[in-house]
């Protein structure tokens, strides 16, 4: 098998993605993007359907050329070398296993592909199903397996010839809640045996956050935000960003009202709620939008507490076992939604009820509201 030369691999870089845009005709897939992916990192390009996420994964393995820019491997420029000579293991978005082949001959198959001899192939194969906990299910065929064991065969062929990088293209999301969330325990585990540098793509923010080291957010083919998944949570960059990630309620457009080194936000209707910090990089009466976590927002106590009190009226419930989504209308803020622990708030506070609640703006996500992206 021929492959790059061995030089250039000590650097913290694995994959190099440079300046890279991909038109299809008159659609632009991906815009212009420039990623540098760390050596060992678990990394997961996350965005709405039609973003751009596979035709950037593909662009890694060499399923599609860069209509610009390059994609360097260990410091390599890949950009016109075939798939099959990257050393890239790649998991489809649709299975893309051969159904009336065994387990086997599937995980067998890129080793066959690179001429690899017989008795290795036997045990490299074994040791891939091994690794995905399908040992001895070889004989068995695809078609005979379920969904999560299929999700495991095309893992296994990813990783059976140990590439450079693990390319996995919503491995997840056609499995049901339950062997989804043990699946992501065992790709997790799976990384930390292998080290393998992965780049994960998912529309789900919440499995995004809960398997990534660092979570590119992608929108309409560009990048919007890199970032661990607590900052992603806690200091999306944009609006785009917050109302992404996580449940949030986005306050309508306010006021900045600085008066000595407090800070408020003037709404509509009169409503000013006080901030929490000082947002210097804010001007005085220039207009923010403000987003809220529903975990921010609580009934008021009869003890105070940080945050601004306000009156509501609850519109609707959703309960949700732990906890409860409860609607609420405000004068001057519309619609939100708070989160309350459990269900008593249900029976307490009934659709149509007046509550007083109280909102902590101490993790909102304060932005420009002009010009912001
Ligand atoms: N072969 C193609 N020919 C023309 N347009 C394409 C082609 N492949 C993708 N596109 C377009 O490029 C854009 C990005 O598609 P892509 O498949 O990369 O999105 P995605 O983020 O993977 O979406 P999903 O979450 O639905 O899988 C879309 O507008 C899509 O319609
Ligand atoms: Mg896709």
């Amino acid at each position: 098998m021929s492959t790059q030369p061995a030089t250039g691999q000590q650097g913290d870089i694995a994959v190099d993605i440079a300046n890279v845009a991909k038109n299809y005709g008159a659609v632009v897939a991906v815009k212009q993007v420039s990623l540098p992916i760390r050596r060992g990192e678990f990394l997961t390009l996350l965005g709405p359907s039609g973003c751009g996420k596979t035709t950037l994964l593909n662009m890694i393995a060499g399923f599609e050329a860069p209509t610009a820019g390059t994609i360097s491997i260990d410091g390599h420029d890949v950009t016109n070398v075939p798939p099959h000579l990257r050393d890239t293991g790649m998991v489809f978005q649709n299975y893309a296993l051969f159904p009336h082949m065994t387990v086997f001959d599937n995980v067998a198959f890129g080793l066959r592909m690179r001429k690899v001899d017989k008795q290795k192939i036997a045990r490299e194969a074994e040791a891939a199903l091994d690794m995905v906990k399908l040992s001895g299910m070889g004989g068995r065929r695809v078609k005979q397996l379920s969904g999560g064991q299929q999700q495991r065969v095309a893992l296994a062929r990813a990783i059976v010839f140990g590439p450079k990088v693990l390319l996995l293209d919503e491995p997840l999301s056609a499995l049901d809640k339950n062997l989804r969330t043990q699946m992501q325990f065992e790709l997790k585990d799976l990384h930390r045996k292998t080290g393998l540098t992965t780049v994960f793509v998912t529309h789900d923010q919440g499995e995004a956050l809960s398997m990534s080291d660092r979570i590119v957010v992608m929108s309409k083919g560009e990048i919007q935000q890199i970032s661990k998944p607590l900052e992603l949570y806690s200091r999306p960059v944009n609006s785009f960003v917050a109302s992404f990630i996580g449940e949030i309620n986005q306050l309508p457009v306010a006021r900045l009202k600085r008066s000595g080194q407090a800070v408020a936000f003037a709404f509509q209707e009169g409503v000013t709620l006080e901030a929490e910090g000082d947002h210097a990089h804010l001007d005085d009466n220039s207009d923010v939008s403000i987003f809220v976590r529903p975990e921010s927002i609580d009934v008021a106590g009869v003890q105070g507490g940080p945050g601004n009190v306000v009156k509501a009226k609850v519109v609707s419930h959703i309960y949700q076992g732990t906890h409860t989504v409860t609607r609420i209308e405000t004068p001057g803020l519309g619609l939100l939604d708070m989160r309350v622990g459990g269900g008593h708030i249900i029976d307490q506070k009934p659709a149509g009820s007046p509550i007083d609640v109280r909102i902590s703006l101490e993790n909102a996500v304060v932005l420009k509201a002009s010009g912001a992206k």
